[in-house]
């Protein structure tokens, strides 16, 4: 602001200069940091890669080797496949998040039958749920439902959200629903399980958070999945939204343009559960 005065009115305006200046600085200093942070994680993922390669080969040797092996020791070689595995999941994560803070993350969209690609993924949780003595819902009204979309991130999301889903599930069915227009498509996964409470409604979104963390150490979530799964959706210009309560389960919506970064004109599905009654 220009100050071509000599009153209060001047003085005002000097010292709002001098603040704006100085949130200026902040905000450069910030950014220079926050860029140092992602190049870190950017480099420390990609130097992490060839070793874990390395690792991976020599644990699956010992390995298959496990049957000549006192039981201790194979084991041991059990848990260290598992969590070598479990390392590279995190570090594909880690590698995909700096991609989208750099802003170099690309959408790669395809025509392809969205009722198949959820149907495939359900097919692959089966043996999951079946473990978790649940087992997924899914009657679409079509067999056919075409959009242009990038397959992976779709197929990521919907896997995020099913695998979530049993983790809470509480032993109860998931249900999965599908609603679509000419423009947009909507996925919702409703389970009936633990529920999110409100403070957590706010987070779940966010990179590493878990609602109980010892939990999911258990079955090895980072708490990434859900943070990549929104900005995978917003890639497509589509939305990730999330319902939870204390006991009565959570329900995930997607909504995505059929056509890959066309907006959405509607929410096809509400995010209050239909069967949910207060
Ligand atoms: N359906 C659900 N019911 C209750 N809580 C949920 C549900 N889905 C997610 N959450 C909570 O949100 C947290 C974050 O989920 P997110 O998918 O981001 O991470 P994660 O599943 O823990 O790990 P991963 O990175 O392997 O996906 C979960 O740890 C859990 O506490
Ligand atoms: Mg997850």
């Amino acid at each position: 602001m220009q100050v071509n005065r000599q009153d209060e009115i001047a003085t005002l305006g000097n010292s709002f200069n001098e603040m704006a200046d100085s949130i200026q600085q902040q905000i450069t200093r910030l950014e220079n940091l926050s860029r140092v942070q992602q190049r870190f994680v950017s480099d420390v993922s990609h130097e992490l890669r060839t070793p874990l390669t390395t690792l991976r080969m020599a644990s699956e040797i010992i390995y298959s080797s496990r049957n000549s092996f006192d039981p201790q020791v194979a084991r041991s070689a059990e848990l260290l496949v598992g969590n070598i595995e479990r390392f590279e999941r995190l570090l594909e994560d880690l590698l995909e998040v700096s991609r989208f803070d750099a802003e170099v993350a690309i959408l790669e969209p395809a025509d392809f039958n969205l009722v198949s690609l959820i149907t495939r993924s359900v097919e692959d949780l089966e043996l999951v749920a079946k473990e978790n003595a649940t087992k997924i819902v899914f009657t679409p009204d079509t067999q056919d439902l075409l959009i242009t979309a990038d397959v992976r991130r779709v197929e990521r999301i919907l896997r995020n959200l099913l695998n979530n889903a049993i983790d809470h599930a509480d032993s109860k069915p998931i249900h999965i629903h599908l609603e679509y227009n000419d423009n947009d498509v909507a996925v919702a996964v409703r389970d009936h399980g633990v529920g999110i409470d409100e403070n957590s409604l706010l987070r779940v979104f966010d990179r590493f958070w878990r609602a109980d963390p010892s939990r999911s150490r258990v079955r090895g979530g980072t708490g990434l999945g859900l943070s990549i799964a929104l900005e995978d959706a917003r890639l497509h210009n589509g939305e990730l939204e999330v319902w939870g309560r204390p006991g009565h389960g959570a329900h995930f919506v997607l909504t995505l343009p059929r056509l890959a970064g066309n907006s959405l004109e509607s929410r096809l599905i509400s995010l209050q559960p239909r069967d949910y009654t207060i």
